[in-house]
């Protein structure tokens, strides 16, 4: 399968905070920005493999700053990193100043997709080959942190995660 660079995937989603979608501090509710960084991410592994991609787990969230009503949001979806039949996907929030347009980073989060046939079976994705320093970052640490959530799932042994040791080892 030929290798996608994470330009060929990413996708860049655009939308505002109406108060249909805000908590009672008037700002941006958690579950609404998860389903726009879900919807965001989807895309983004659905392009990269050109199969259904269902979402596997949720391995990172941070809401760092909180998001108030009317903003405008954007969402920055891209593949860190292909596996056998998985995709980390890496979602950037922006957030855009009203007056001077002047974008800031509100959060982050680090989504796991798998891609499956139509009888939800696992299925082989294309590699994915970072171009850019923060994408050679962000794919070499994939590893660990799929790992990590493995092991939280229940899913692989401690002992199994040697990529996770050794950057508690060093
Ligand atoms: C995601 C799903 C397809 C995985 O099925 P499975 O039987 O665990 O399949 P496998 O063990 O072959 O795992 C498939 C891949 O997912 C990865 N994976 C499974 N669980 C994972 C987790 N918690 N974190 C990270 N990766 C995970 C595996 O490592 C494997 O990756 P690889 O092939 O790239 O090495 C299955 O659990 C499923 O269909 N879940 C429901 C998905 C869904 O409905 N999502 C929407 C939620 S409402």
């Amino acid at each position: 399968m030929r290798a996608k660079t994470p330009s060929e995937s990413r996708t860049i989603m655009t939308d505002m905070v109406l108060p249909s979608e805000t908590n009672p501090l008037n700002n941006l509710f958690g579950g609404e920005l998860l389903a726009r960084m879900d919807r965001a991410a989807s895309i983004a592994a659905r392009r990269h493999s050109r199969r259904i991609t269902v979402t596997a787990s949720v391995n990172h969230v941070a809401f760092n700053r909180s998001v108030p009503l009317g903003s405008v949001v954007t969402v920055e979806a891209s593949i860190s990193r292909a596996f056998r039949t998985s995709m980390e996907v890496f979602l950037d929030i922006w957030m855009e100043d009203r007056i001077t347009g002047e974008r800031t980073k509100a959060n982050e989060a680090i989504y796991t997709f798998v891609a499956v046939d139509e009888t939800g079976t696992p299925t082989e994705v294309p590699p994915l080959m970072p171009e850019t320093d923060l994408e050679k970052e962000r794919f070499a640490a994939a590893l660990r942190r799929k790992q990590l959530s493995l092991v939280l799932a229940g899913k692989m042994k401690p002992n199994e995660a040697t990529e996770l040791r050794a950057l508690f080892m060093d």
